[in-house]
């Protein structure tokens, strides 16, 4: 029996145990084993839920989950910085195998759970905390083994390119569109990080230190989001044929890399322009294999969800390197292998 302690049960929480219910009986034969969600934290236990769920299961004490020997894995789809932290911490020095959608954590301490969890030898998988349901961490880890990542350039955050999408398409105004996101679920439960650009600063962070393999921290990314952009630009922007959009992107060149988040005015000829509503794309360049381009949802309940079971299958499958991205020494010396395209 594999014992699955859930730490949170909003937007993403209530789409795991929703997928986990429906394919229950086809993940239990890949698997190879019976799966059961055995607690659940919760903040507050009588909320009305979209979900029925056994109240039995819903707990505030995280040391019921943590301090439990029979729960094998954590996933913790809680939201906020601190006390997810010290959560994950705790669950993989108890010898539990981490998942997390959360890229607060992931920005912040990819590098010492990464480790931690290969010291103990689990697994800390993070799939969704970029490009939502997008399957991006895992394929950029594979292409690393063989490639040299050149530039990671992408739309990585749905509620900002939701709110763009609507202002120039529908006319909405900002705060109407960002309220719609909200009410989606795209958003964080502070819609700041989304708006002004450091949700996706987070992400091109985690990108970035898998593909470049060197700690590429927040602070050195700079980072505008799109909270400043009123009518008047976007007038502008229309008229000119063009549309605006959110990007992250970072570039290796000469041994340095160069990262930023910024909205920008782009052609209705680029691919960018075409990616509307909460979708995201994320493009990455190796030496090898050229330019790859990911699509789809990047922000919702199932998209999400989906992503999280994704490591979850990973983790109890073995079908993939634990915890790999810091192991590649051998492509270490970018300036060695990089082959000078700029
Ligand atoms: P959410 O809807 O706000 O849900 C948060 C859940 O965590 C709720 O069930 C809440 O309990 C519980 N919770 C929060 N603080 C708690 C505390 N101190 N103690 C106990 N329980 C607590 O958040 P979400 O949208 O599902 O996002 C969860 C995580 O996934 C975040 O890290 C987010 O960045 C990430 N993520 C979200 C999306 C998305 O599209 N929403 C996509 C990718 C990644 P109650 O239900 O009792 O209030
Ligand atoms: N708030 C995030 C977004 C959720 O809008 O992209 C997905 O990470």
């Amino acid at each position: 029996m594999l014992n699955i302690g859930l730490l949170g049960l909003g937007t993403v929480g209530t789409g795991i145990v929703q997928i986990l219910e429906e394919r229950k009986k086809y993940l239990e034969k890949l698997i190879k084993q019976e799966i059961s969600i055995s607690k659940i934290l919760v903040k507050d236990i009588d909320k009305k839920r979209d979900i029925e769920i056994d109240k039995e299961k819903l707990t505030t004490d995280i040391y019921e989950i943590i301090e439990d020997d029979n729960i094998d894995i954590i996933i913790e789809v809680l939201g906020g910085l601190d006390n997810p932290y010290y959560y994950i911490k705790e669950a993989l020095n108890k010898g539990k195998d981490v998942i997390t959608a959360n890229k607060a954590v992931v920005a912040k301490h990819l590098e010492e759970l990464t480790n931690l969890a290969k010291a103990k030898n689990k697994s800390f998988l993070y799939e969704a905390s970029v490009g939502g349901g997008i399957p991006i961490i895992k394929p950029l880890k594979e292409q690393v083994n063989i490639n040299q990542i050149q530039e990671i350039r992408g739309i990585l955050n749905g509620t900002s390119n939701y709110i763009l999408t609507k202002m120039i398409s529908e006319n909405l105004d900002f705060q109407e569109a960002l309220e719609t996101s909200q009410r989606l679920g795209y958003a964080e439960a502070n819609p700041t990080d989304d708006i002004e650009g450091y949700d996706t600063r987070r992400k091109l962070r985690i990108l970035s230190t898998i593909a470049f393999k060197d700690k590429i921290d927040e602070e050195d990314i700079s980072c505008y989001g799109i909270n400043s952009i009123n009518f008047s630009d976007i007038k502008n922007i229309k008229s000119m044929s063009c549309t605006v959009k959110l990007l992250g992107t970072a570039i290796v060149n000469d041994n340095k890399y160069y990262a930023s988040v910024e909205p920008v005015i782009v052609s209705q000829n680029s691919y960018f322009s075409k990616v509307d509503d909460a979708n995201n794309l994320v493009s990455f360049i190796g030496d090898n294999v050229g330019e790859l381009r990911f699509f789809g949802e990047g922000a919702g309940r199932f998209p999400t969800a989906n992503a999280v079971l994704s490591d979850l299958i990973d983790i109890t499958s073995n079908t993939y390197q634990r915890n790999c991205f810091l192991e590649n020494s051998e492509l270490d010396n970018i300036n060695e292998l990089y082959r000078g395209k700029y």
